[in-house]
């Protein structure tokens, strides 16, 4: 019997593809970039199912591209890349990969918090540049934890992960979400307290209409000087343009960022001009155990959704209304 086709747009680890090749006929798009748009069309056409990655777009186009479609996998846990309602509409499942990630996106928050706070890129370019002469008690002083204030805005399950963290760190956490009215180690609050209170601010939000440059001008005007901004959600909750204002002119201390918009960022970007703005290229899951089990998921999805089944973690169940 032949298998049914999929369009896998990335060579993903092969925990995942081994399922896929197994079940699937998989067409596996092998180069380092993303599948160009149009490539994706005619890639599309003959498929019943698809796994895509946060680098690929996929809007009503590309579904009505694909006349056969019956799931689309995404192999990340953040689905902004896939338009939502343009599946449900045409009653496509969409499956994401929650849980397996968030482990290693807090360990990346809190990598990102340390190093911002303790100038450890500045640090390792001063001794690469030959510039470490001797010990001086001034040298690239940086903040302490202990008894400073985290503030999470997000406080889903990478959100709390952070919060987990950060008792080992004797730092007090505060949050802002206000679908979690309550917490057993973390204190809820506004937004404008959340920011005004805050030592540390670490973002953990989808992107959605209402985050989009959630970290703005008046939002980072209303921070601590001392304040250090980590975001390891997704590029468009801040501001970038805002974000170098407030770090050029010192407004804020530092920012660290793991996502970027656009990712990726431009090579010159003033961003990279700036010492205590410290980025790195959207690592947040990037760990092997991580990135396989986040395979695993992708292909269980796509398995179930061929099958005709219930996708084990699907972000539109309206679809089985
Ligand atoms: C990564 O950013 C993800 O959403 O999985």
């Amino acid at each position: 019997m032949p298998k049914t086709k999929v369009f896998v747009t990335r060579l993903i680890p092969e925990k995942g593809l081994t399922l896929i090749r197994d079940f699937c006929d998989a067409d596996i798009w092998q180069d380092e970039l993303p599948p160009p748009r149009e490539m994706i069309f005619e890639r599309v056409r003959g498929v019943d199912g698809l796994v895509s990655l946060l680098t690929d777009k996929i809007d009503g186009e590309v579904m009505d591209a694909a006349p056969h479609l019956k799931v689309i996998s995404n192999m990340a846990v953040g689905v902004d890349n896939v338009d939502l309602a343009a599946a449900t509409t045409r009653k496509l499942p969409v499956g994401n990969t929650p849980g397996v990630l968030t482990d290693a996106t807090a360990d990346m928050a809190f990598a990102l918090m340390t190093s911002a706070a303790r100038r450890i890129v500045e640090g390792e370019k001063y001794v690469r540049n030959g510039k470490w002469k001797t010990w001086h008690p001034q040298l690239l002083l940086g903040a302490d934890f202990v008894g400073a204030t985290l503030g999470i805005i997000g406080f889903g399950r990478i959100g709390k992960a952070v919060a987990k963290r950060a008792k080992g760190f004797d730092l007090r956490v505060i949050y802002y979400d206000p679908s979690v009215p309550s917490a057993f180690d973390a204190v809820p609050v506004d937004l404008d307290a959340l920011l005004r209170e805050s030592d540390f601010v670490s973002l953990h939000v989808p992107l959605t209409e209402e985050t989009r440059h959630l970290v703005n001008a008046e939002t980072l005007n209303k921070m601590k000087p001392n304040a250090i901004l980590v975001n390891t959600s997704r590029g468009p909750v801040v501001d970038l343009q805002d974000l170098y204002d407030a770090l050029k002119s010192k407004r804020i201390f530092a920012a660290a960022l793991d996502v970027t918009e656009p990712e990726p960022l431009p090579a010159d970007s003033p961003l990279l001009e700036l010492d205590n703005c410290l980025i790195v290229p959207h690592l947040g899951s990037a760990s092997k155990y991580t990135r396989d089990m986040m395979s695993l998921l992708a292909a269980q999805n796509l398995i179930a959704g061929l099958k005709g089944e219930r996708l084990p973690h699907c972000v539109n169940p309206q679809v089985y209304d």
